[in-house]
């Protein structure tokens, strides 16, 4: 009998994860809670909030899950990993103390102060005078203001110059615009350089690295416009080598394995640092995420020839060192298809066309859809990742842009320099 395995997210990465686990033969059932249209064509939705946890034990109970893998941030913080593995379910994914890695930056920034991983210079505070009065003393120099806690991906505020952080800590500390992610601010200095990102599998002592992949956040073509969940991804990321992979491996990913192991928070799952990379080249880790990326994992997914459930169990079991894991050379590239107005207000509801127009082996990962009147309908402001997967680079980006281009639904946009350009730099 195969396993029965349960999933939290409703985004295309956790669609792209089922996938890749609906090809494992030790996996029997998939369970995605709540999904989309797309997790349902591979697994089976439940419709239980990520962030209900009392929802997700019972449901974990009732449909008799033997394994949990974490997808997304939000259930873990709130101790949805303890809870499964008091009840004696292997998961891979962290615990509530080992996610704080993610959902406290200020305790993430003293860790890795602590163990002597580069992060950009910071203070942490809890008053606003008193935050107020550093940004406000001394020589100008240009900051970077935290909430500390989880603000869905927009609680850091770049600041060009004093006032833009006065700004930014009113924004957060007094009108508390990420209510009490704010609670806690992290101020630090501005790194300049090329942002990267890392994923690596953990089973609380040994790490392993992903291939790189790297995603595209901001809106518009040219890195313009606000901030996204991601706009797509490439995978190898285009400028990486394998010295910074090295560097990566060496300076960030194994003292973090080590410092959480003997915090007494062993890191099981997936650990995915922010990474900025400086001039002279330079590893600083810019956050600490306890998940996968989305886009990333898509890009990812893709690459990954081997079995995922085996990975995610051998991790989840502490026996990472003997696992096998083999990643196909080729280039991955992904293109979001977003509503209109992402990031901002959009429509939803629209009718999507030209699905089954793809190519048998390019991929249509769903976030916001759902199924409405005999099609799909777009239900958020990510509604598809279309993944391509080739020999080369520019075959690869042209497949994922060529079969994207086959999808429409009203007020459909995607960036059109996915894998073109290098990606954010400051
Ligand atoms: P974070 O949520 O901490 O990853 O920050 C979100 C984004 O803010 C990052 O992807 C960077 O673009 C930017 N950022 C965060 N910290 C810094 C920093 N110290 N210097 C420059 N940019 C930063
Ligand atoms: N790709 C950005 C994120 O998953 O946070």
């Amino acid at each position: 009998m195969g396993a029965r395995v349960l999933l939290a997210g409703m985004g295309a990465r956790e669609h792209a994860i089922a996938w890749k686990l609906r090809q494992s033969p030790d996996v029997d059932e998939i369970y995605v809670a709540p999904g989309n249209a797309g997790t349902a064509q591979v697994a089976t939705n439940v419709s239980v909030s990520p962030r209900d946890i009392d929802g997700l034990v019972n449901a974990a109970r009732d449909l008799n899950i033997d394994f949990y893998l974490a997808t997304m941030d939000d259930p873990q913080p709130l101790g949805l990993v303890d809870r499964l593995r008091a009840r004696g379910l292997p998961c891979y994914g962290p615990t509530a103390a080992a996610a704080a890695i993610e959902a406290s930056k200020a305790w993430a920034k003293q860790f890795m102060a602590d163990r002597g991983i580069a992060t950009a210079p910071f203070r942490v505070f809890r008053d606003h005078a008193e935050a107020a009065a550093y940004v406000g003393d001394g020589a100008e120099r240009p900051l970077v203001v935290k909430a500390s806690g989880l603000a869905a991906g927009k609680g850091a505020l770049v600041c060009d110059d004093r006032e833009g952080a006065l700004a930014a800590l009113h924004a957060i500390m007094v009108r508390r615009e990420f209510g009490e992610a704010g609670d806690e601010v992290v101020v630090e200095e501005r790194l300049r350089g090329w942002e990267t990102s890392a994923h690596a599998i953990c089973d609380g002592h040994t790490a392993v690295l992903t291939p790189s992949a790297t995603d595209y956040k901001r809106a518009l073509d040219g890195d313009h416009g606000l901030n996204t969940g991601g706009m797509g991804a490439v995978s190898p990321g285009l400028l990486m080598t394998p010295a910074l992979t090295a560097a990566i491996e060496r300076e960030v990913v194994a003292p973090t394995i080590a410092g959480m192991a003997a915090a007494g928070r062993p890191y099981t799952g997936t650990l995915y640092p922010g990474l900025m990379i400086t001039q002279p080249e330079e590893v600083r880790v810019l956050e600490f995420n306890a998940r996968f990326g989305d886009p990333e994992a898509q890009v990812l997914m893709a690459r990954l020839d081997s079995d995922l459930f085996a990975l995610c169990r051998a991790a989840a079991e502490g026996r990472l060192a003997d696992a096998a894991v083999a990643w196909s050379d080729e280039h991955a590239v992904g293109v979001v298809l977003a509503s209109g107005g992402y990031p901002g207000p959009y429509a939803t509801g629209h009718r999507i066309e030209g699905l089954d127009d793809v190519d048998p082996d390019a991929r249509v990962f769903h976030a916001g859809t759902k199924e409405a009147d005999g099609g799909v309908v777009t239900n958020g402001g990510r509604v598809l990742t279309v993944v391509a997967r080739a020999p080369t680079l520019i075959q690869a980006r042209e497949r994922a842009y060529d079969n994207a281009r086959r999808i429409y639904f009203k007020g459909v946009f995607m960036r059109n320099d996915i894998a073109a350009t290098i990606g954010p730099r400051t």
